[in-house]
């Protein structure tokens, strides 16, 4: 018998921290041996000209997300995950939330039947609290931390979903007490809709106006106001989704205080702008666009880029939240042509996380491999409870690695996608640098663009809890 089931040989190994030239040996699913000459392998895969990453962990992805009055996602986690392990990724972390007047826990038993046996890569939940009644605070929080859904995301606007102040620092005092870490989307819910009225009742209703109702002002404000409650009740959050300069510097601030403020920034900060919501003069193509929140000017790229480089931000995902464009419930449904308020939120970009990133910040020289690799990989695990299974090679570790090619150049397009959606907003995007193969414990399940695993191969993660959860330095 053959030492290894797998050696990935000949290519460039890179972690969080260290770029060297070795093979890696990969028996029963974990890495056991980072070497320098490996031999001894059933199988034998040639990474000459590759560099050897752990398998990016995207900690905020939505899958299979039930919507209240507007259309149905266009992914569940069959394809959603089929377009994550295509992207060069091996875990997901998405959302199951609880509807209000639900409890938690049957909207997790819920969630599950829609991803076990469904999903190509391995996947933990967040919950998502929109109801924080008495007995989900003392209760069912503590019960599901302990069986390992050890986040959750409140939000600060969103008709069925925002919580008021008050129920904010609820959450978070709960949060403190079953040492979970909150996730928080930050825009303000009352300045969002009085905008709004305002431009609907002048006729201004195009896609663009969804960036102009909720200008960084408001996620400031917002930003702002999460940061304050997470001081009065001592415990560490994570902004998430942040848009530009503005939210930006108050987690800047926030930490030069010394606080556990983390942050999340997501691809379309730095390759869209809000001109895209102008689509082709003001007309509807615009909707493609429409993301909360939206992407910003063109300025407020570099903003973002300060933030990933200074170490503002620890991750970097994709808040894949994918609609149809076209067709019955798309974003460009009858409804939503008569004002951006009725344009589902949300785009895809599981699968071009990586691309993105690799090419505008390593490619282009912003930022090292090594820190490419902590962003889209290793800090997630750290953070999200899953090191050190997940994020890292090293003898111990998963074997969830993506073979990247650093110089290979490709043009984003539908064409190459394997989401539901029926589109990118990345469509025609010049990249440098792409996934070659996926492997998931070992496994390939994905080369050269054709999915080559199956929908049984991902595992549910119960995680830990987060190290940066632990209270007692935002006071
Ligand atoms: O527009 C977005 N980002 N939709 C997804 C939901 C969220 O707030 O993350
Ligand atoms: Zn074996
Ligand atoms: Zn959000
Ligand atoms: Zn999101």
């Amino acid at each position: 018998m053959n030492q290894f089931d797998v050696i990935i040989r000949g290519g460039i190994v890179v972690t969080a921290t260290d770029t060297f030239r070795a093979d890696v040996g990969i028996r029963h699913g974990k890495i056991m041996t980072v070497a320098n000459i490996l031999t001894d392998g059933t199988k034998i895969i040639d990474a000459s000209g590759l560099l050897v990453m752990p398998g990016g962990i995207d900690s905020h992805v939505h899958l299979a997300q039930p919507s209240f009055d507007g259309p149905a996602m266009a992914d569940g986690f069959e394809s959603g995950t089929r377009s994550a392990v295509a992207g060069g990724n091996t875990t997901v972390l998405p959302f199951a939330l609880q509807p209000r007047g639900a409890s938690l826990r049957s909207s997790v038993v819920n969630y599950h039947k829609e991803a076990d046996g469904q999903s190509y890569c391995d996947y933990g939940f967040h919950l998502i609290v929109t109801d924080p009644t008495p007995s989900v605070l003392s209760q069912e929080l503590p019960a599901l931390v302990e069986d390992g859904y050890t986040s959750f995301k409140v939000f600060m606007t969103y008709d069925d979903l925002v919580l008021n102040d008050r129920q904010l620092l609820e959450v978070f005092s709960s949060a403190r007490d079953c040492k979970a870490l909150v996730m928080v989307h930050c825009e303000g819910y009352d300045a969002i809709r009085f905008m709004t009225e305002r431009l609907e009742a002048v006729g201004k209703t195009a896609p663009y106006y969804h960036a102009v109702s909720r200008p960084e002002s408001v996620e400031r404000e917002a930003t702002h106001r999460a940061i304050s409650h997470a001081e009065l009740t001592d415990v560490p959050i994570m902004i998430v989704h942040v848009s530009g300069r503005e939210p930006m510097e108050q987690i800047r601030w926030a930490q030069n205080r010394g606080m556990k403020i983390y942050g999340e920034t997501c691809p379309q900060y730095i390759a869209l702008t809000s001109e895209d919501l102008k689509g082709l003069n003001m007309d509807e193509t615009g909707g493609k666009y429409v993301c909360s929140p939206p992407p910003r000017e063109k300025e407020s790229w570099e903003a973002v880029w300060s933030g990933i480089k200074t170490g503002v931000f620890q991750t970097f995902s994709s808040d894949h939240c994918p609609f149809f464009y076209e067709g019955v419930g798309g974003k460009l449904n009858d409804k939503a042509r008569t004002s951006f308020r009725w344009v589902p939120n949300g785009i895809p970009g599981v699968e071009t996380r990586l691309p993105i990133l690799y090419s505008r910040g390593v490619a282009e020289g912003r930022i090292t491999v090594n820190e490419f690799v902590a962003l889209t990989s290793t800090n997630h695990a750290k953070i999200y409870g899953l090191y050190p299974e997940k994020g890292s090679i090293a003898p111990g570790f998963d074997a969830d690695i993506v073979l990247w090619d650093p110089n290979r150049k490709e043009t984003i397009s539908q064409r190459l996608m394997h989401h539901g959606a029926d589109y990118t907003p990345y469509e025609g995007q010049q990249v440098t640098g792409w996934p070659v193969m996926t492997l998931l414990r070992g496994k390939i399940v994905a080369e050269e663009g054709k999915i080559v695993g199956s929908k049984s191969d991902g595992r549910f993660l119960k995680r830990r809890l987060s190290p940066y959860a632990m209270p007692g330095s935002n006071r």
